[in-house]
């Protein structure tokens, strides 16, 4: 099999996104458009993928690295941006001596599925082409380029929105940007591309007119949902996108998963999350990241889950907000929880409304049930935490957090403040109202509030004025 490279053009400015932002790095349910395009082409195996930047190159360039692709990449400056044919060409000295087949596609088609690509070159490499492209039926070919056929049904070239005629206006079938093709045997196709035309671009689209003029294979694969290829111009089209995404993203875990989706038109989920059978999502979600969910969880309704979240099976959370955490089997979290970075729940565990939780280690069968705030704090197993129960953990004058420690057992009264660093012994006990600023021993209550007094008849005293 010849081997494959990717080469992803994102070099242009975007324009129409009115963002100083580029383009590319826009996010489609919490990931950048460009990751996405990088994500697509990268499951087919790559020996290599070439990204093409140019506006505001040392940005994309920065975003690449941190965010590099599954497989060897590079960037390849393009400047000035004279138009996609002129894109790949910077990409050339690059493919010395590589004979293989190109994917090369748009950098801003973020639905564009990996298995769409991979039927694209089985149908490259089964028609031994040495173009083809895929394309698409639209109700409204907007800008598009228009996929032009022969007598015979055969594409003999793509005209672009700006030179089409009027009768190829009209034509709905477009080109979505995304082709394989051969090198080096397209190379002299790429090298005769001019700039003749409306935009005064070189356009790769020309490549196909060149390819069917030369007597080469040529093919086309008409993609039946065009949705999954809509570039990205705009905002519009970046909202458009995201709600298809949710769309695929929510048949998939519904048909293949077994996940129920009350209303997948109300719940948000990236595609990298992954849910297990019979979990169950409610309305108003909105989950992306590397996320893991196992079975028979509920989730919502309300409930935003981002970043890197493992959670375990038969685990609810309702109404609530959770960043980088681990959770495990069995928990309750919600209504109205805010389970920030760092946190690891631990089985059967509990964690009640209006709780904020911060890099908190939790064991199994522990409760923060009520109106407190755990950080930089590590718990045992059937801890129970009272209502109102904050730890001091920040010292504002010195910017320093410590840690707080509450052993197997322990519980504290409502209202109480544990100054960090302090820890609570097994089976601490921790009076109601207390301020504790000591270790307390094992088994031990630890009581830390003025002495009530009481002065009897006061209020009637008071009434009568004295
Ligand atoms: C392009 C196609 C059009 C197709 C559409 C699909 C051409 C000439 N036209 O048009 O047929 O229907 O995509 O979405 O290819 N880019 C560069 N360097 C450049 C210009 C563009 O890297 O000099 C990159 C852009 O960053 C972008 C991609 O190429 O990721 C497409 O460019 P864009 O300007 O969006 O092309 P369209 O006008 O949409
Ligand atoms: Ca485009």
């Amino acid at each position: 099999m010849r081997p494959v490279r990717a080469i992803v053009l994102a070099a242009g400015q975007g324009k129409r996104m009115k963002s100083n932002k580029p383009k590319v790095l826009h996010e489609v349910l919490g990931r950048a458009i460009l990751s996405r395009v990088m994500d697509a082409v990268g499951a087919l195996g790559l020996e290599h993928l070439h990204l093409v930047v140019g506006h505001s190159a040392d940005v994309v360039s920065d975003f690449v690295s941190n965010n590099p692709p599954n497989c060897p990449f590079s960037t390849h400056l393009q400047s000035p941006q004279l138009g996609t044919g002129h894109a790949v060409m910077q990409v050339v000295p690059a493919l010395e001596g590589f004979e293989g087949t190109l994917i090369v596609t748009v950098g801003d088609a973020p639905v564009l599925q990996a298995d769409t690509l991979a039927r694209l070159l089985a149908t490259h490499r089964e028609k031994e082409a040495v173009i083809t492209a895929l394309s698409t039926v639209v109700p409204d070919p907007k800008n598009y380029g228009r996929m032009v056929r022969d007598q015979d049904g055969k594409v003999r070239g793509i005209v672009e929105d700006k030179d089409a005629s009027h009768g190829e206006k009209l034509i709905n079938e477009v080109n979505t940007g995304i082709y394989c093709i051969e090198w080096p045997a397209a190379a002299a196709g790429l090298s005769s591309l001019s700039c003749d035309n409306k935009q005064k671009e070189y356009y790769l689209t020309d490549l196909v007119a060149w390819a069917y003029h030369s007597k080469h294979v040529t093919e086309t694969m008409v993609l039946t949902d065009f949705r999954e290829v809509c570039g990205i111009n705009s905002r519009v089209e970046l909202a458009e996108a995201t709600v298809h995404l949710r769309d695929i993203t929510a048949s998939k875990l519904a048909l293949e998963s077994g996940v129920t989706i009350v209303d997948p038109s109300a719940t948000w989920i990236a595609p990298e999350v992954s849910i297990g059978e019979e979990t169950l999502v409610l309305p108003g979600c909105y989950l992306v990241g590397n996320i893991e969910i196992g079975s028979n969880c509920q989730i919502g309704p309300f409930t935003v889950i981002k970043g890197v979240v493992k959670i375990g099976n038969n685990t609810t959370i309702n109404n609530s907000q959770v960043n980088n955490s681990v959770i495990g089997d069995g928990v309750k979290i919600g209504p109205f929880a805010h389970v920030r970075e760092g946190n690891i729940i631990g089985d059967s565990s509990k964690v009640g409304n209006f709780v904020e939780l911060k890099k908190a280690e939790i064991g199994h069968h522990s409760n923060v049930s009520h109106l407190s705030y755990v950080g930089d704090a590590v718990l045992g197993n059937h801890v129970n935490i009272g209502a109102g129960t904050i730890t001091a953990n920040y010292d504002h004058l010195t910017k320093k957090k410590a840690k707080t420690v509450i052993n197997d057992g322990a519980s504290t009264g409502s209202n109480s403040v544990l100054v960090a660093p302090v820890e609570l012994g097994v089976e601490a006990v921790v009076a109601a109202g207390s301020v504790i600023n000591k270790a307390v021993p094992d088994g031990a209550l630890a009581v830390a509030r003025a002495k009530q007094s009481n002065f009897e008849g006061w209020s009637a005293k008071r009434k009568a004025g004295a």
